[in-house]
């Protein structure tokens, strides 16, 4: 069976990151260890890590992404929590069989070697979930 480790990241959407990071930065005090441009995401995201797992900023830099329509439909937010699983393919295929309808059929991977899938939101009570295998 695979098994979900814990939680990975929380991905907090923003419009503008530099007035977010007066409030988690500066008066919350989390260090902030990276931040960068993801251009295959049309993102700008800060890392902020949190014992085990992190936080994420997450600032579109396109107008024309889902990123981008979820800040202007919904507002800054939270927009993903994500679970690091040890087995990604196992999970889906679990996920698959109990009806739960997946965003991504088929993991994808990203530029560090991270494989990761998203879940509906219709599926899980509105909250858009992201899975992560960390080889
Ligand atoms: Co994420």
């Amino acid at each position: 069976m695979p098994v979900v480790k814990k939680v990975h990241h929380v991905a907090l959407v923003v419009a503008d990151l530099e007035a977010a990071l007066t409030f988690w930065r500066d008066a919350l005090g989390i260090q902030v260890a990276e931040r960068r441009e993801v251009p295959a995401e049309a993102a700008e995201i800060a890392f902020l890590p949190l014992g085990e797992s992190e936080l994420e900023l997450v600032r579109p830099t396109a107008q024309d992404t889902g990123l981008a329509r979820f800040l202007q439909k919904r507002g800054e937010g939270m927009h993903h929590l994500c679970l690091e699983v040890d087995d990604l393919d196992g999970m889906l295929q679990q996920l698959r069989q109990r009806g739960v309808e997946l965003i991504n059929e088929t993991p994808r991977s990203g530029a560090d070697g991270k494989r990761y899938a998203f879940i509906h939101p219709r599926s899980a009570g509105g909250v858009l979930v992201e899975l992560y295998e960390v080889p």
